[in-house]
């Protein structure tokens, strides 16, 4: 709790563009939550380096997702959006978590496992001790709820863990988080492989919605989204396209695959296509106005990182002091 009212925290990393995965399972819902809780929206930058990115492109990369943060409806004065390396308590309660997290747990998270094989020349420590410089991230801000994807959800167990294992210790002093899923769209797949998931690398564009895909090709996107050969429109296990395509419908227009079902009763792939398309590129459009004007604003976005930056700061130093005096760090004079 700050100032009475429950916590937020989340984050995503520049290390790519963002796609509708990030949008419909994570973005969206922050904009949602944002008016009941004290929100902290981080752009992860130390997290995207456990995988090697070009320093030009991580910077452009950085400015780009707080702005695009902001023109998703996330008001920069409301909403604590900042970037993590400005803050330095990230990483130091990271290193002191390290010291509460067994290497066998790290070893049995499945993006470590994917991430390895993915980059065979390049299993760094960073890579095995990410999610413990995520559950630092969250915890720093006593947060109550963090809304994800359900890809998520393990590094949040695991969040979970190292906080109970941290308290059992030396008493109450980590909030224990609660993961938040939306209704919809916690997991959207790629549309040329309905059984893995959207992703920011997939070499193929036409298996990725970017949010910063102009209507055409959304549209296009969406025609040669992989169905199957059924002819209709349900959602079920068996035919995972058109239930990723249902799902996407549902999280744009807040309807239930029930009432999409009954909506495209006896019509075809092609018709129920271009209808998902026209949704997204609806929902994406305002998106796309607002986001070129704030990136244009430089001095804008680098006033906002500063204050924020600040803030977050603030609140991160109150409870790093208090690990590190539970920990038996000796306190600095200041
Ligand atoms: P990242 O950058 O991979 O993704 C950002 C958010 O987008 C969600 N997401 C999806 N949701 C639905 N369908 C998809 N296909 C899809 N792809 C991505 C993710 O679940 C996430 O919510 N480890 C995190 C970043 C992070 C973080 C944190 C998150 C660092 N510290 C603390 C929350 C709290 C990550 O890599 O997200």
């Amino acid at each position: 709790m700050i100032d009475g009212k429950k916590v937020i925290f989340s984050g995503m990393q520049p290390s790519g563009d963002l796609t509708l995965g990030n949008y419909l399972g994570a973005l969206k819902n922050w904009v949602q939550l944002s008016d009941e809780y004290m929100t902290f929206f981080c752009v992860v930058d130390e997290h995207a380096i456990t995988v090697r990115q070009d320093p030009a492109t991580l910077r452009k990369r950085v400015r780009e997702l707080m702005a695009l943060y902001i023109a998703a409806g996330l008001d920069p004065e409301k909403n604590c959006i900042y970037v993590q390396s400005h803050v330095s308590c990230h990483a130091e309660l990271a290193w002191i978590l390290n010291c509460f997290t067994y290497v066998g747990e790290l070893q049995r998270m499945t993006q470590f496992k994917d991430k390895s094989a993915k980059h065979a020349d390049n299993i760094n420590a960073g890579l095995l001790t990410y999610p413990v410089l995520m559950a630092a991230d969250i915890l720093l801000y006593q947060t109550d709820v963090v809304p994800v994807g359900i890809d998520q959800k393990q590094h949040l167990e695991i969040t979970r863990n190292i906080a109970e294992r941290f308290n059992n210790i030396y008493g109450d002093v980590f909030t224990i988080p609660d993961i938040y899923l939306g209704k919809a769209g916690t997991r959207i797949m790629s549309l040329q492989d309905p059984l893995h998931k959207m992703s920011k690398s997939d070499e193929n564009d036409n298996a990725t919605i970017h949010l910063l895909d102009g209507r055409d090709a959304v549209i296009r996107k969406f025609k040669r989204a992989i169905t199957d050969s059924e002819a209709q429109i349900r959602y079920r296990e068996e035919q995972p396209g058109i239930r990723n395509l249902i799902d996407i419908y549902c999280a744009c227009t807040g309807k239930t695959p029930q009432e999409t079902e009954k909506e495209f009763d006896g019509k075809g792939y092609g018709e129920f296509k271009i209808a998902v398309g026209e949704a997204v590129a609806d929902l994406l459009d305002p998106l796309q106005k607002r986001y070129k004007e704030i990136l244009a604003d430089k001095s804008y976005l680098e006033g906002i990182m500063k204050t924020n930056g600040e803030r977050a700061e603030y609140y991160a130093r109150k409870t790093l002091r208090k690990v590190q005096k539970k920990v038996g760090f000796v306190e600095k004079i200041r």
